[in-house]
């Protein structure tokens, strides 16, 4: 088991964003998440990330319980994500952007040269790697909306992470940056990587993911196979509400 949640709940005052969510995801897989607007997907992500503290239940990553774990542990035990808004430096550079998500703290940072150059080094291979290396010294503020989808992909491997956490990779970005982002997501995870991702463009979930968990008000309603879980009636009761 890499991913597991057991009974994991978050409400915001009346609403329980995550409610009892049990789920488990599997390692080595693209695992997608998916359902309605206000199914508790992100809330899920910012629990289980250590953006969000849940009230109850637990989240285990490869056996260790990181329940309410700060964000940067989380990180440093292998978890990378991006967010459903880009977040991003708008008057850094591309390149500055990526080196800011490793940056050793202050006056360590100045004493380690190598692992700076070691930085720079990654940071610019990783932009080829998406595709945008012409825009290294480009303010990201000037860059279009899907280049700053690849730039904070490349952001999130930074930190060359086992499991990879995307929330709507494809929203609002053009047919053929989703191509692209959709061939990156296959490559990284032929390398063994790990993928969660939420995403309401069914196309690419379909086409993606071998695992499928649906939620709906918080909480899982169905598990499986993309094929699986489109046949399942609960999942079109969610999404069309009949
Ligand atoms: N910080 C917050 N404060 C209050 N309510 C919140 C907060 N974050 C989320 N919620 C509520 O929790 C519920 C789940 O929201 P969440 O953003 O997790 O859903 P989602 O599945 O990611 O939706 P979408 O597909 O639209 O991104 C919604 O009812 C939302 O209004
Ligand atoms: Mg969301």
């Amino acid at each position: 088991m890499s991913l597991q949640t057991t009974e994991l709940t978050k409400s915001f005052g009346g609403v329980r964003a995550v409610d009892s969510a049990t789920v488990t995801f599997l390692p080595g897989k693209v695992n997608a998440l998916i359902g309605p607007n206000g199914s508790g997907k992100t809330t899920f992500f910012n629990c289980v990330t250590g953006m969000v503290r849940p009230d109850s239940g637990t989240a285990r990553y490869r056996g260790r319980d990181i329940t309410g774990a700060p964000a940067h542990r989380i990180a440093r035990a292998g978890i990378g994500r991006s967010f459903q808004l880009c977040r991003i430096f708008p008057r850094m550079t591309a390149l500055e952007n990526l080196l800011v998500a490793v940056r050793a703290p202050g006056l360590l940072g100045k004493l380690l040269p190598a692992r700076q150059r070691a930085d720079v080094a990654r940071a610019q291979h990783l932009l080829e790697r998406v595709g945008i290396e012409h825009l290294a010294e480009a303010q990201a503020r000037d860059m279009s909306y899907g280049q700053q989808k690849l730039l904070e992909l490349a952001g999130v491997l930074m930190t060359d992470p086992e499991t990879i956490m995307l929330d709507e990779p494809a929203g609002g970005v053009n047919p053929a940056l989703l191509e692209r982002i959709a061939a990156l997501v296959r490559e990284l995870n032929a390398e063994g990587r790990t993928f969660v991702i939420v995403e309401h463009n069914m196309d690419l979930v379909m086409s993606l993911s071998d695992h499928v968990v649906v939620f709906d008000r918080g909480r899982p309603i169905a598990t499986g196979t993309p094929g699986e879980v489109r046949a399942d009636p609960a999942v079109l009761e969610a999404y069309l509400g009949v």
